[in-house]
């Protein structure tokens, strides 16, 4: 700024070398602070008190959908999203605050969250101050001569926020599993002592010969089964809450699809629930722990089997499974015609302990958002009440960039229709 001050004030006494020098320097200048810019990884305007665009930089061109020319265009009617226009007008007339954030979420084609940032920047007007004083002479100036500008800065956040979200589910997974597994394993040890006594109970009988023995020996069959159950219960549980790290391997995706449906088989024929299934031939293998894929699709099944169940009606009771190949990535859909969700539940089933059901623990959900993180994976459901849930699953073969701002190219100003809803975990 003292620098193009100082070169104003002795332009008209500069030789013709010296001015392409400074026009030069002054080139350089600009360059170096347009490519600062373009390496901010969001949006970036700079735009005058009277909202109209000074500065994009590249992110920002893409953001708004202009190739070419953006100097004069008012930034809030070039904004495609209306909502992200109010955020943003009503930051701009809370300017006595130097830097102001908010946090939108949109619809979009998928939920988006964005970081509005509002930075208040008072620029001196050369025009009406180098009338008034000698430049060299003063610092200050008077404040009629102020422009005000603003350096808006938009930021895709959804990954972010999508990952902090993760981590505190993951978490709060993490530390009901330690106290559930404490208590659990504090249950095996009684119930430990009781399967001892019981086996001597067993070797006694063995030497009594009274008239009640017959009736003794079916009361204790049935403690000693139920002690068997609650044990097998305790184990089952330990099992699957112990947190385990994937052990992954080259498999078919379709081959545990094939396998998981085989040990649902009995369960679906008896419920009188129709499959079908649409492989993708010859898709790729990929690196997945078979165990934990397999404890992941009896959890969406199961929910796909309950969900029909409680729609109660005896018609259409189908589940479809497919897979398909993308470039980077497997998906693997599970679609039912149950009872469906709307959509302020199908924001909470990722929760722990969400459940709609008499019986329901509400980690299944949980169970399956956990095994998808350890699988570079995606799980999208989308739901309408009364007409079905479908899952989607998707499997990437190298971990995934984060979402910039440049990927939204053909942003939608459209919600989703409102009966049918998504969710991300
Ligand atoms: N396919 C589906 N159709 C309709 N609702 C579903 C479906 N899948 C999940 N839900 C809803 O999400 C909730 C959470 O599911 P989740 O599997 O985590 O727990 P749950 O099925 O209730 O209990 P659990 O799996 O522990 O037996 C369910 O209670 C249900 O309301
Ligand atoms: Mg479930």
């Amino acid at each position: 700024m003292l620098f193009q001050k100082r070169i104003l004030s002795k332009l008209s006494h500069m030789r013709k070398e010296e001015l392409q020098k400074m026009i030069m320097t002054l080139v350089n200048q600009n360059n170096h602070l347009i490519n600062g810019l373009n390496a901010f990884p969001g949006a970036l305007f700079i735009i005058n008190n009277e909202h109209f665009i000074d500065f994009a930089n590249d992110v920002g061109k893409k953001f708004l959908n202009i190739e070419g020319r953006y100097y004069g265009r008012s930034l809030l009617k070039t904004l495609w999203s209306p909502e992200i226009a109010t955020a943003l007008s009503t930051m701009l007339s809370h300017t006595d605050q130097a830097v102001q954030y908010k946090d939108i979420s949109l619809f979009l084609r998928t939920p988006k969250d964005f970081l509005i940032g509002v930075f208040h920047v008072h620029r001196f007007n050369e025009h009406k101050k180098q009338k008034k004083t000698n430049i060299s002479s003063t610092h200050t100036t008077p404040k009629a001569s102020r422009e005000q500008n603003f350096l808006i800065t938009i930021n895709d956040v959804s990954d972010f926020k999508r990952r902090y979200l993760e981590e505190s589910q993951e978490n709060s997974i993490n530390s009901l599993t330690m106290l559930t597994s404490g208590i659990a394993h504090e249950i095996k040890n009684p119930l430990s002592a009781l399967d001892l006594h019981l086996q001597l109970i067993s070797r006694t009988f063995k030497k009594i010969h009274t008239p009640e023995k017959k009736e003794l020996e079916e009361l204790f069959s049935i403690v000693n089964h139920e002690v068997r159950r609650l044990d097998s219960i305790l184990n089952d549980f330990l099992q699957s809450f112990r947190p385990r790290k994937a052990i992954k391997k080259s498999e078919h995706l379709n081959d545990i699809v094939i396998l998981t449906l085989d040990l649902l088989r009995a369960k679906l024929e008896d419920k009188k629930i129709k499959t079908t299934l649409s492989l993708a031939p010859k898709l790729k293998t990929t690196l997945l722990d078979k165990n934990l894929i397999e404890q992941l699709l009896l959890n969406i099944i199961e929910n796909s089997i309950e969900a029909i169940e409680e729609k109660g009606s005896d018609e259409n009771k189908l589940i479809s499974i497919e897979t398909t190949e993308q470039p980077d990535h497997l998906t693997l859909t599970i679609k039912d015609t149950g009872i469906g969700m709307k959509e302020e539940h199908l924001a909470k089933i990722f929760n722990p302990f969400y459940t709609s059901k008499k019986m329901g623990t509400g980690l299944g959900l949980s169970i399956v958002s956990r095994i998808m993180r350890e699988h570079n994976g995606e799980i999208i459901v989308e739901s309408r009440a009364g007409t079905g849930t479908k899952v989607i699953l998707e499997f990437y073969h190298h971990p995934r960039k984060m979402l910039m701002l440049e990927n939204l190219s053909t942003p939608s100003t459209h919600p989703p229709p409102k009966t049918e809803a998504r969710s991300r975990a």
